[in-house]
């Protein structure tokens, strides 16, 4: 399907999935924060992000700089299915998400409900003998369902448990745009210089550079010491991943990349808890007002700190 949609001059992607921790509402801190070289000549030559989610930040830069080469990962196996059907075959999945949306739009709420749990169950069902190495057919249904949940569910966002089932509930929205054509073509486009690549965020070493941006966005520590990890996702990030992580930071910091990391303030629970201050002291570490939109528990929404560490200091 060639319509004139898929005739692009200008960027204007953004994320097709809601994703938990997603950074929509702290870009225009991270755009005070690109480094001088790149916000003068308009130009990212490599772009690298470990942890990508639904990658607000990725989105940005390309709705506003012109990035040439882009590398991104993440260890989470249907997320990757995700991109790469928007990648590969957008109007096969287009075709897909509007059967769902037609079916959707046609039922009453109660009808919805049972064809939001049957889609779950497929969804969870399939994963046992899905192939996550080899790229088929199955796989743009795999993503229509990916999406289809994502905007359906409760709080629209995406969470497996321990047994990798997707297991939010049904979200009673009114009239839940499921597919939205025009941006599944625009991140068509905006994928067609980048690689996604399904694993840890060590994995990314091989592809930063000097000069690479790296922007990295690993999950949060617990801001609560009662917070457990699976709220977040399933796989765990504990404090032994943030010091492999901080090391990760030293080795490309010596390779002469830029790094930008995000994560949440601890000291928003204990004004006491330097873990990240020591982590990162020989760097640039700031933070910044942020407000906490998907937590597990209601009441831990609202004001906090985000970290944001640098180490170039070119623009204030
Ligand atoms: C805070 S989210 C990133 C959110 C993203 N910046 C956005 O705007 O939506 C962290 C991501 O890291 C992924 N992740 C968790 N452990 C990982 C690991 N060891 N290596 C790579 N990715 C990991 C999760 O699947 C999740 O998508």
């Amino acid at each position: 399907m060639e319509t004139d949609l898929y005739k692009i001059d200008v960027c204007l992607a953004r994320p097709f999935l809601k994703w938990a921790g997603g950074k929509a509402q702290l870009l225009g801190e991270f755009h005070k924060r690109i480094p001088q070289s790149i916000m003068g000549r308009g130009i990212i030559e490599r772009y690298v992000e470990p942890f990508l989610g639904g990658g607000a930040l990725f989105f940005y830069l390309k709705r506003n700089f012109q990035v040439k080469e882009s590398f991104l990962f993440d260890i989470n196996q249907d997320l990757v299915v995700g991109y790469r059907v928007l990648k590969n075959d957008p109007s096969h999945l287009i075709t897909e998400l509007s059967n769902l949306e037609d079916k959707y739009r046609d039922k009453s709420d109660e009808e919805r409900e049972t064809f939001f749990y049957n889609i779950r169950k497929s969804f969870n069902q399939q994963r046992a003998d899905f192939d996550y190495e080899k790229y088929s057919n199955q796989w743009v249904e795999r993503a229509s369902y990916l999406i289809f949940l994502n905007k359906t569910c409760y709080n629209g966002l995406f969470r497996q448990n321990s047994k990798d089932e997707f297991n939010v509930p049904f979200g009673k929205y009114k009239n839940p745009r499921i597919c939205d054509e025009k941006n599944i073509i625009q991140v068509n486009k905006a994928l067609e210089d980048t690689e996604i690549i399904m694993g840890d965020f060590s994995n990314s070493e091989g592809y930063i550079k000097k000069n690479t941006l790296v922007y990295l966005d690993p999950p949060y520590r617990p801001i609560s010491p009662s917070s457990s990890f699976t709220c977040y996702a399933k796989e765990g990030f504990d404090d032994e991943d943030q010091i492999r992580l901080s090391k990760f930071f030293h080795r490309m910091d010596k390779r002469g990349a830029y790094l930008m990391l995000s994560n949440s303030d601890p000291k928003n629970v204990d004004a006491n808890d330097e873990f990240f201050d020591e982590l990162y002291q020989e760097y640039f570490l700031e933070r910044v007002p942020a407000k906490r939109s998907i937590n597990c528990d209601a009441s831990k929404r609202g004001e906090i700190k985000e970290l944001i560490v640098r180490n170039y200091c070119e623009n204030g």
